[in-house]
């Protein structure tokens, strides 16, 4: 059987994400709950980049299912002295059953996948952070049920969290409007793939309008922490205020992967309301990625 990788959520079919979901909640009633799939199995951990939630969620995640984790930073591993994505790959894949690196260039990931024995999991690259969405996925089912035919408005930068965004809106069926300044667009040949239901709608008003769920990240992600203060004059007026929320559904739901800046891309009320969840969405990282270990690991 080929080893199954989670690079983006266009690795897996609607169906195995839906499964998954139903899974992670499953999981969330009864903490004990488990098969033997990871026990004794250990996850490598590769992160490039800060972490707290994705890393954190991934060791609690191997703990609870019986397994252990490896916590590999570049700077002490020969990976940071310059041995090869492509050996590193295969001999860690010899000793490990799963891993999950968080980088900058997406291409390294799949480099490093593409010569991995054991499934690969994107803990976030510059282009993409699949396992946030299935936690957002996740809350989302839990609730308001199925996001299937519901609008979701995107406001601020078209970085990897809209990218996945987007993923998500092919794979779990719902339409995506995007709210960004000009020069902050995501890919067009992922726009223009999806043009049947994700659409660039420059003002954040617009863009909210009727939708059931309004979501936003950082205006200056990791790796682009030189362009900060350029980007806050560049997304002016794209914050997420309570005077925005209130054109979206009476009934929306606002989130945001998180860390925040509150009083930047999203006000402190915002953050905080009752319709604000993020705490959820930050728990659900332990629940759907024990789901995500599980379903990767028997796939092989
Ligand atoms: N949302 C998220 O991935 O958070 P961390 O950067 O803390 O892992
Ligand atoms: N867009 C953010 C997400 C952090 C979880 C970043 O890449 O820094």
């Amino acid at each position: 059987m080929t080893t199954r990788h989670f690079l983006t959520l266009l690795d897996l079919t609607p169906q195995e994400l839906h499964n998954i979901i139903h899974r992670a909640i499953a999981l969330k009633k009864s903490p004990t709950l488990r098969d033997e799939t990871l026990k004794n199995k250990t996850l490598a951990m590769i992160f490039e980049k800060s972490s707290t939630r994705t890393r954190v969620s991934f060791e609690v995640a191997m703990t609870q299912l019986g397994g252990s984790s490896l916590f590999l930073s570049p700077s002490d591993t020969q990976l940071g002295r310059g041995e090869s994505i492509e050996d590193s790959a295969k001999v860690l894949s010899r000793m490990v059953d799963v891993i999950t690196i968080r980088t900058f260039e997406h291409a390294k990931l799949e480099r490093f996948a593409r010569n991995s024995s054991v499934p690969v999991i994107n803990s976030l690259t510059d282009d993409f952070h699949p396992c946030q969405l299935l936690a957002d996925m996740q809350t989302y089912f839990e609730h308001r049920g199925d996001i299937a035919g519901k609008t979701v408005a995107w406001v601020g930068d078209g970085h990897n969290m809209c990218q996945s965004y987007i993923n998500a809106a092919r794979q779990f069926d719902f339409e995506l409007r995007i709210a960004c300044p000009e020069g902050f667009e995501p890919n067009q040949d992922m726009l223009d793939a999806n043009s049947n239901r994700v659409s660039i709608v420059r003002n954040p008003a617009e863009a909210v309008a009727g939708a059931s769920l309004v979501a936003t990240d950082v205006w200056a992600s990791m790796g682009q922490e030189e362009e900060r203060r350029q980007r806050l004059e560049k997304f002016h007026g794209f914050q997420v205020t309570r005077e925005l929320m209130a054109h979206a559904a009476s009934d929306a739901l606002f989130m945001h992967c998180l860390p925040a800046h509150r009083g930047e891309e999203v006000s402190a009320e915002v953050l905080d309301d009752p319709d604000s969840v993020v705490w959820d969405e930050a728990e659900n990282r332990l629940h759907a990625q024990k789901a995500l270990l599980e379903f990767l690991c028997n796939a092989r």
